[in-house]
């Protein structure tokens, strides 16, 4: 069977957790494609189009030759369903993750019950680790290069840094 996931996020920005997550769906799934998606709890500070950007670059310079990378103005379960989508793919970090993360796949089984949802634990190394933080961090001028991607570093910290 072939499998397409989707990987949604709001992604702002792709942290190394991320990546960990897409490159082990990459090994699980036919496909991958990442989806920048709106979070309505969240006013993002990149553009959909900027995020979508960053991450292709990403999975260019990672080889990763089975993802992509997507972006939708509307539900995950409605996009997953538009692009005949098998599985959804969330990345799980602590108990906290996991509550709100069920709560999550239970409107989108409602909605796509054909798209089943998987949860992949992130490795110890990025539990701690958020775009919030990122961002906050990076506000500080603090150093991000542990938290995202080498080529997300620089335009993270350009856009953020308090002048
Ligand atoms: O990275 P995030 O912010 O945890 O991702 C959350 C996201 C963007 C996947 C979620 O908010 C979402 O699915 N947004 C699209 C709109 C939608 O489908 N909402 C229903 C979720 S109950």
């Amino acid at each position: 069977m072939k499998t397409l996931a989707v990987f949604p996020g709001s992604f702002d920005p792709f942290t190394l957790g991320h990546l960990d997550v897409l490159k082990r769906a990459c090994r699980l799934f036919g496909e991958v494609r990442v989806c920048v998606l709106e979070n309505a709890d969240k006013r993002a500070v990149f553009t959909a189009d900027e995020r979508v950007q960053m991450i292709r670059h990403v999975i260019g310079d990672e080889g990763l030759v089975n993802a992509c990378a997507d972006s939708s103005a509307g539900l995950t379960a409605q996009y997953a369903k538009s692009i005949g989508a098998t599985h959804l793919v969330r990345g799980l970090r602590n108990a906290a993750d996991y509550a709100y993360e069920t709560e999550m796949e239970a409107f989108n089984r409602l909605l796509a019950p054909e798209v089943q949802t998987v949860y992949l634990t992130c490795g110890a190394k990025y539990a701690h680790v958020s775009s919030g933080a990122v961002r906050e961090l990076a506000r500080y001028g603090a150093d991000i290069g542990t938290l995202v991607p080498e080529r997300i570093n620089k335009i993270v910290s350009e856009r953020l840094i308090k002048r």
